[in-house]
């Protein structure tokens, strides 16, 4: 059990990569409070889990909505050693000139804003115990340009950058901050996602995904759980101010797929 009696809180938990880093940190022994604004996903992902997890509505772009999400975690399960800070959103943006204003200020403050909203309303109880592990979901569009993709590819960017401040900012005080920056992985961001393209099929996406990345298959959720675990516990205690690529080996090729995805 890697993280026994351990508290977490995971934003974004209720679907996709968030809801395997759930039901993975629950089995290493820790218990978790979910944030996400998908309420009847993330009370069914609590339900699943049983007496470990609670589901908490939080909307990730509101400070005094994360300010709660931390006091449930205190309140409930009495502290707070690990942040997932993983909710995000992927949108339609077009080229730059015709991603309005509104729509470049949602997608920062749902992917970047908030992960530092997180680290500011978290860190006190860390810094109070002593220690504790924050872990972001970055992504390969922070290292890499992606087409269409400069609000979100400026977000995830942020996040990396984010993290190396507060991991050397909060290192002497035992607080390690990492993230991840994940490839293509199969979850209802791209396959069932109304604000980009719709529904798609997850096989065809699977087949593409395979086509494209080294490792010949598509991401699944657990592959990030798995890592953000590794991240989270003890096993990584030299490792901090770092961004994790997760991506089956697509950065590691000199050619970045260009294909257009809208
Ligand atoms: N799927 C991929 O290929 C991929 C690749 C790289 C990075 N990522 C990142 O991984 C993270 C998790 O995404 P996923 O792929 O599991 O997608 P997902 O859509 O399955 O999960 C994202 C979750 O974030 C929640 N969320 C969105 N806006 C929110 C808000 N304002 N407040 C609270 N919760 C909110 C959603 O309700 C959802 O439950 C995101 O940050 C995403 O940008 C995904």
């Amino acid at each position: 059990m890697k993280l026994d009696g351990k508290v977490a809180v995971i934003t974004g938990g209720a679907s996709g990569m968030g809801a395997a880093q759930s039901r993975l940190f629950v089995e290493e022994g820790a218990r978790v409070v979910i944030g996400d604004i998908q309420d009847e996903k993330g009370e069914a992902v609590a339900a699943e889990l049983g007496a470990s997890v609670v589901y908490t509505h939080a909307d990730v772009s509101a400070g005094e909505d994360l300010q709660s999400l931390m006091r449930s975690a205190i309140d409930r399960f009495g502290g707070l050693d690990v942040l997932f800070n993983n909710a995000g959103v992927a949108l339609a943006e077009g080229e730059i000139i015709d991603c309005t204003e509104e729509l470049f200020d949602r997608i920062l403050a749902t992917n970047l804003k908030s992960v530092w909203l997180g680290m500011k309303y978290a860190l006190p109880a860390m810094v109070e115990a002593g220690g504790g592990a924050i872990v972001s979901t970055a992504s390969i569009a922070g290292l890499r340009a992606l087409r269409h993709e400069a609000a979100y590819g400026a977000s995830k960017a942020g996040i990396i950058q984010l993290t190396r401040v507060c991991a050397i900012d909060y290192a002497e005080r035992g607080i390690r901050a990492n993230c991840i920056c994940p490839g293509g992985i199969l979850t209802p961001l791209i396959y069932d996602n109304p604000g980009r393209g719709g529904r798609r099929d997850p096989e065809e996406l699977a087949t593409q995904l395979a086509d494209l990345q080294p490792i010949p298959r598509a991401g699944q959720p657990t592959d990030i759980a798995q890592a953000a675990l590794w991240l989270a516990s003890e096993d990584s205690s030299f490792v901090t101010g770092q961004a994790i690529v997760v991506d089956g080996g697509w950065t590691a090729s000199a050619r970045t797929p260009s294909r257009r995805r809208r």
